[in-house]
């Protein structure tokens, strides 16, 4: 639906999304971007913004399953599309394996790029259940952590690969290196 009859003289556009399961409906600006459209016309405030310009992953959320920087498309090009935020992630059941990875193994400090870096590892996780080191590093090396807390974020996601695949949990002991 496109309505230009607005007091503003705006093209409105009005898109619907499945977002974390729920059908969801909003009128749009064309400019208006994805990572607005959700944290603002939606309140999930779970996906951040942190450099508007596709380079630090805060804002990744899943399109369809599959791992996208929010900051950097319009929320038009996501109509009717099935988009999944870290607040999907808790269940009836409990935590997903990798909020549980993150939570035994502190992966976070300020926590700003978590969000991000939780979605693309259940990309990640979905493709490959059981990545070595490397393919861990190279999978999130989209995202930064200016905390630099890399190691606890690698352990986490090794621990929800083993979580995923019943395989024995990992240490969560602290490691120093
Ligand atoms: Fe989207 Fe940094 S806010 S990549
Ligand atoms: Fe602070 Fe990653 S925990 S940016």
């Amino acid at each position: 639906k496109e309505l230009i009859n607005n007091p503003d003289n705006q093209i409105i556009m009005e898109i619907k999304i499945k977002l974390n399961g729920t059908e969801m409906t909003a009128d749009v600006e064309p400019r208006t971007l994805l990572v607005h459209l959700i944290r603002e016309k939606f309140s999930s405030t779970g996906t951040h913004i942190g450099c508007d310009t596709s380079s630090c992953g805060a804002c990744t959320i899943l399109i369809d399953g599959k791992s996208a920087k929010s900051c950097t498309i319009l929320a038009v090009q996501v109509n009717g599309k099935e988009i999944s935020t870290v607040e999907g992630l808790l269940t009836a059941e409990g935590l997903h394996p990798i909020q549980e990875g993150f939570k035994e193994n502190h992966a976070l400090h300020c926590g700003f790029c978590t969000p991000g870096m939780m979605m693309r590892a259940v990309e990640l996780l979905e493709k490959n259940p059981n990545p070595s080191e490397d393919e861990i590093r190279w999978g999130i090396s989209g995202n930064l952590c200016r905390c630099t807390g890399y190691n606890n974020i690698v352990s986490a996601i090794k621990y929800a690969s083993a979580k995923i695949r019943g395989a024995e949990l990992p240490s969560t002991e602290p490691k120093f290196v």
